[in-house]
């Protein structure tokens, strides 16, 4: 087990009516005046936002409203909510929507207090060290924005897409409320489980060397995502099946699943480059992807992949050949995505082939304009990264 730092700061509130906490969570954490930030149409159509002002109004919280951040969140709408932060004298954010608003809202909260512009941090030009507190209501179990560290910014001119991690990017707390799931269209619902899987296979298949309790938490997690996430799939009402997803979510990316895991990450890099150029959804570029990755880099650790297929797909280990276990791995996750309705290659993705010049500008700019490596478990480079979109091309 390498060494570690766990910290997971977010107050989290979950089930039933939580969100009508909001008013008195805010007032805890010292907010007077609020920025309500959503996104398109989905929480004004489902009531969310009227019962988030009426929450404000009964504990006498001034607020001022921005709705609008479209998936894949734009840096435009994040200048804009700055601007209207420091106008409002705003002291507390409020996100009530999905990754992309709670994104843009972590994005909103760093450059407040930041003289230069706010896309630096996401540019690696300057570190943040402050932020305005900020909470959510979070609607999509997906990303585990809810508690990460993270915030993922798109810069529309060129179409980048850029990570900012930072401790400053942790909410103050969640309300989680599974029936607020409910309206979620099935392809939405389908993207959430990938990327939940996905944030924990991308810890899982680094190295680490034995690291027990991080894999068996691991492989839980991945177990219940697969059970409930079919469930869900059939009966989007079901309550129980809502929950265990939405927790697996924040679970999966608050950093438990990889404790003493060095992280890969690689998938989801290659990814933010595939809805940077393409404005897909994040969850279907990854499930777009992962079997091209798997097969290029499985040979470093064959018994890795025997033992995910053995642990979380109840496959037979062949231990005379664990190769073939690993490649029947393989074969169940991507059989799986495409029962949850997930694209599971690049043409499936886009409707097309992505060009030779997209898949080679994608993999310069996924290498940083040849400033970084990715990966981890296999170390790849700007041709690697070409390869890989290639084999997801077909
Ligand atoms: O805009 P509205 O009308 O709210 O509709 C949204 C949007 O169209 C809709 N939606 C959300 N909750 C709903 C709902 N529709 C009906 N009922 C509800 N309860 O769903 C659509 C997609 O929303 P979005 O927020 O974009 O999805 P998601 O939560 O998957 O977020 C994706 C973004 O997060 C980034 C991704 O790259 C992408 O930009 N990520 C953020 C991470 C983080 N901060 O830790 C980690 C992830 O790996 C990821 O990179
Ligand atoms: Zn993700």
């Amino acid at each position: 087990m390498n060494n570690f730092e766990f910290y997971s700061p977010t107050k989290v509130i979950f089930g039933k009516d939580v969100e009508q906490q909001v008013g008195a969570e805010i007032k805890k954490w010292g907010g007077n005046k609020v920025l309500v930030h959503y996104g398109g149409s989905s929480a004004k159509q489902s009531g969310l936002l009227d019962r988030v002002e009426a929450a404000l109004k009964e504990e006498n919280l001034k607020y001022v409203l921005l709705g609008g951040v479209e998936p894949n969140p734009r840096i435009s709408l994040v200048r804009a909510g700055i601007d209207l932060c420091r106008k409002e004298n705003v002291d507390f954010i409020l996100a009530v929507g999905g990754g992309s608003v709670l994104d843009s809202a972590k994005a909103i909260a760093l450059g407040v207090p930041y003289e230069g512009d706010v896309w630096d941090f996401y540019d690696r030009k300057a570190s943040p060290s402050e932020a305005l507190p900020h909470g959510n209501i979070i609607t999509l179990a997906a990303t585990g924005s809810e508690t990460s560290s993270s915030s993922v910014i798109t810069k529309e001119e060129n179409g980048l897409k850029r990570g900012c991690n930072t401790e400053l990017n942790r909410p103050k707390f969640t309300l989680m409320n599974p029936e607020l799931l409910y309206t979620l269209p099935p392809y939405q619902t389908a993207c959430g489980i990938v990327d939940i899987m996905m944030h924990t296979l991308d810890r899982y298949f680094s190295p680490g060397g034995i690291n027990e309790i991080t894999d068996r938490i691991a492989e839980a997690l991945l177990q219940t995502v697969i059970q409930y996430g079919t469930v869900c799939m059939k009966d989007p009402y079901n309550y129980e099946a809502r929950s265990e997803i939405f927790w697996a979510g924040s679970l999966s990316h608050n950093h438990l699943t990889g404790l003493g895991r060095m992280g890969d990450w690689a998938v989801h890099q290659m990814e933010h480059e595939l809805s940077g150029m393409f404005d897909v959804a994040h969850g279907a570029g990854l499930s777009a992807i992962w079997e091209a990755w798997a097969l290029y880099v499985y040979k470093e650790d064959i018994m890795r992949f025997a033992r995910y297929g053995a642990n979380v797909w109840k496959l037979n280990l062949n231990y005379e050949n664990p190769e073939e276990t690993a490649l029947a791995a393989i074969q169940a996750t991507k059989d799986y995505f495409s029962s949850l309705g997930m694209p599971i290659s690049i043409p499936q993705l886009l409707g097309k082939k992505a060009t030779d010049e997209e898949m080679r500008e994608m993999a310069v700019k996924c290498t940083f304009f040849g400033k970084r490596t990715i990966g981890g478990i296999k170390i790849l480079g700007e041709e690697d990264i070409y390869n890989i979109y290639q084999g997801a091309n077909k």
